[in-house]
């Protein structure tokens, strides 16, 4: 799909969306401009792209974007096939061949020092898990990226169901691809209580607690169990628990904000630039709002741009009035 620009006025109308957070639709509400007050600007080139959502094919808005310009990039791409009555899918054995240009053009636009959150899950395709999740992670490291880290999202909240050959889905994967191995990482920012672990664990501790443990494998672990004595808040692990959300009923597949804003809180800075290519109902556009970080999303279809822009709309006006109270 074409690119499409349009302005607040052609939105309101029920046109569809392209371009948003343009300055006169904050002056049309009377409100300052939330997020320039406590942000810098972005740079000249990156203006038209900066705090925007998008309503085109991400490949291609991308490719008007300069070289190392995001911070971050969070998405959740079409999951192959699986929801072709919504926004259309992509046949599993064409998943990388579709995704793969794409990622290209992610790569170009990721700074040396950013991180690319990759939510993808495989689907059964007669009676087995495809492979085009492990061809796809393959094929990224071909492309140049570092497969970092996976980080699991245990869904808290998913229905119970029986089938014959498998149980619930209860996770998906949250790949955390690099281009070099010194990317920025804010640990402190995630931090999460010590918990009940503490009680027990840390009670009687032997003599290996006592010295530092270092990973045999290379993978740059180590442990000292009796650093943690008496503290209160430790890293957490990457199992991210949180439940599904649904903003919206006519989009199927939405983040809870919470997961965007935990990748957001740990990989970036207030200021940086947030990308998500396959954008939906704008939940990254949220969190990085929430964050005091710069946006863009991009999306094919307009329906679901239309709904992200009514969500960072609203959610200018809450900052709004914040910084009013
Ligand atoms: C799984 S949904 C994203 C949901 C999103 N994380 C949210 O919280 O609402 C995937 C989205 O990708 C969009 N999409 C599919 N192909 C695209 C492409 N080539 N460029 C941009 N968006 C695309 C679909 O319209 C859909 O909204």
């Amino acid at each position: 799909m074409e690119n499409q620009e349009c302005t607040p006025n052609a939105y309101s109308q029920g046109r569809p969306s392209a371009l948003i957070r343009e300055p006169k639709l904050i002056d049309q509400l009377n409100l300052p401009l939330p997020l320039e007050l406590s942000l810098p600007p972005s740079s000249d080139d990156l203006q038209t792209f900066t705090d925007k959502i998008v309503n085109g094919n991400c490949e291609e808005v991308l490719k008007q974007l300069p070289d190392q310009c995001v911070d971050l990039i969070v998405t959740s791409p079409p999951y192959a096939d699986q929801r072709k009555s919504t926004y259309g899918g992509i046949a599993p054995d064409a998943y990388v061949q579709w995704f793969m240009p794409k990622a290209e053009q992610f790569f170009r636009v990721l700074k040396p020092t950013g991180s690319f959150i990759l939510n993808i899950k495989e689907r059964v395709v007669d009676g087995e898990r495809h492979t085009y999740v492990m061809e796809l992670v393959l094929e990224m490291r071909r492309q140049g990226w570092l497969w970092t880290e996976e980080y699991i999202w245990f869904k808290k909240n998913s229905h119970p169901g029986k089938w014959p050959n498998r149980f619930r889905d209860n996770w998906e994967h949250l790949f955390h691809f690099t281009r070099t191995k010194k990317f920025r990482m804010f640990q402190d920012n995630v931090m999460v209580p010590v918990g009940d672990w503490a009680q027990s664990r840390l009670r009687n501790l032997s003599e290996t607690d006592k010295r530092r443990d270092n990973s045999r494998v290379g993978s740059g672990f180590g442990k000292k169990i009796s650093n943690w004595v008496g503290r209160e808040m430790v890293y957490p692990s990457n199992v991210i628990h949180m439940a599904t959300e649904c903003y919206n009923r006519s989009h199927s597949a939405t983040f809870p904000v919470a997961l965007p804003e935990w990748f957001i809180r740990l990989f970036t800075e207030e200021g940086d630039l947030v990308l998500d290519p396959f954008n939906g109902s704008g939940t990254t556009c949220v969190a990085a709002i929430q964050q005091n970080r710069h946006f863009l999303g991009i999306d094919t279809s307009a329906e679901y741009c239309k709904i992200a822009l009514e969500r960072v709309t609203k959610e200018y006006i809450k900052k709004n009035e914040f910084f009013k109270s």
